[in-house]
């Protein structure tokens, strides 16, 4: 089939080759010129494991094609994808001015019948929303649909999600469009729930809200396994055996981060509050998981003591381990902090080195290192921030050779306490 994809960035680029990969002749969209030109040379501009073969191998076979404009985009396709940003606006409210500007684009250019097919995360009405856009700015008489597809895929196993879903979940209006997206999604071996687009947007959001809501249970238990002297992991692997509950997202550490998690929560909050339900919980769920940094730099200030004039080395910048996204990490709201205290922090990560300079620009409380080793030499404690595998796999007597002091401050529980206090580390994760 041939598809257009508007909005090349994490969701977009990975849904664009998967298409591709499956057979599909993709039309990528996107603004940023700058962006499609490393694309064109085979280079991901983003972190994302599995994705460079997939780009070079449907570059060669020419079922990928880039172009700035919208209009080439919707004389290519039928079906065009919308992946551009919804970014947080305020209490929970959701900018929707990137989708509006590609739906108002698209009216503009439409002359026969399209699908358009909304893959940002939208809060509920929006498919209906963007409907009246487009009646307003088209051509009369020229017939069109809006569905809503959303995303599950994570960030560091995109590629990997995308291939293969759960399930995935179409919200349509009309025999036309479960066909053409029945047809697209053939050859994907999973559940298909087709529904209406309002039930769509809401499993999409309530689907990330639970998850959200499980990170931050996990983690007031890991509290209480604090206090009483328990190790979380016995209680999550005791709780996880049980089917009902399930073993995935019950990790305790400095809390959910990322562009989505957080924002979902916040957005189906708000849109309960509109309904006139007050959902509680998922603020509860939020005011938890923002209390993560404050209790972790708490955790680091009792066990490295006073941080004025410390070395503070920090493994992991990313909000998750194979990405380079940094947005929502709890690296943000740790590293500020512990800067305050007066900490010179040395930080390493494999992938997000480079967003996170862009964030902290001229900073000479924070050095870069492009060694994981090299960042522990003279350090007075180890902060583990994000759970990359070379982290897990690190050598540990190296370790201890480097550092001046022996504290590791464990914020993804990635090491076994015993044997990192048997090496002679003074070792803290949380919840153990
Ligand atoms: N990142 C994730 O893990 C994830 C997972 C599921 C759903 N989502 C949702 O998917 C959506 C996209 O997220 P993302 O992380 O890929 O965002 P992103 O910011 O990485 O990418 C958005 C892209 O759209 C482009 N864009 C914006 N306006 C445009 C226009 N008028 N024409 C062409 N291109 C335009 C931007 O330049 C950018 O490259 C959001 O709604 C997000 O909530 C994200």
């Amino acid at each position: 089939m041939k598809i257009t994809v508007i909005g090349i960035g994490y969701v977009g680029l990975v849904t664009a080759t998967c298409l591709a990969e499956m057979g599909n002749q993709v039309c990528c969209v996107e603004k940023e010129a700058g962006k499609l030109e490393k694309l064109k040379a085979g280079i991901p501009p983003i972190y994302e494991p599995g994705l460079p073969d997939l780009l070079t191998s449907n570059l060669a076979n020419q079922r990928l094609t880039f172009s700035t404009s919208i209009g080439h985009g919707v004389k290519h396709s039928h079906l065009i994808f919308i992946c551009v940003g919804t970014p947080e606006r305020d209490n929970g409210r959701l900018d929707l001015s990137q989708v509006e500007e590609v739906a108002r684009k698209i009216a503009a250019d439409l002359t026969e019948y399209r699908l358009l097919v909304i893959k940002s995360t939208v809060p509920i009405i929006t498919q209906k929303q963007i409907t009246t856009v487009i009646r307003r700015h088209k051509k009369k008489g020229v017939p069109f649909e809006v569905a809503s597809n959303p995303e599950f895929l994570r960030e560091g196993s995109a590629v990997y999600d995308f291939m293969n879903p759960d399930r995935i979940v179409i919200g349509v209006t009309s025999t036309r469009a479960r066909k053409l997206l029945g047809e697209l999604y053939a050859g994907f071996n999973c559940p298909k729930v087709v529904t209406t687009p309002i039930a769509a947007e809401l499993i999409k959001h309530a689907s990330n809200s639970f998850l959200a809501l499980k990170i931050s249970y996990i983690n007031v238990v890991a509290d209480i396994c604090e206090k009483v002297g328990v190790d979380i992991k016995d209680v999550a692997s005791g709780m996880g055996y049980d089917h009902r509950i399930g073993r995935d997202f019950l990790e305790t550490g400095i809390g959910y981060g990322g562009s989505c998690l957080s924002k979902d929560v916040k957005t189906f909050a708000s849109v309960a509050q509109g309904l006139g339900i007050d959902f509680k919980l998922l603020r509860e769920t939020e005011a938890v998981n923002q209390d993560r940094a404050i209790r972790f730099v708490d955790k680091v200030k009792k066990a490295a003591g006073t941080l004025s004039g410390k070395t503070i080395a920090v493994w992991g910048l990313s909000f998750k381990p194979d990405t380079d996204d940094i947005r929502e990490a709890p690296s943000l709201k740790i590293i500020p902090e512990l800067r305050k205290e007066g900490a010179k922090i040395k930080a390493y990560d494999p992938a997000a080195t480079a967003s996170f300079r862009r964030a902290f620009p001229k900073n000479e409380s924070i050095t870069y290192q492009s060694d994981m080793y090299q960042t522990l030499a003279g350090a007075d404690a180890l902060l583990v921030l994000t759970e990359w595998d070379r982290f897990k796999n690190a050598d540990i007597k190296h370790m201890k050779s480097l550092m001046k002091t022996h504290v590791i401050i464990d914020g993804r529980n990635i090491y076994p306490p015993d044997t990192m206090r048997g090496e002679g580390f003074q070792y803290y994760g949380v919840g153990r």
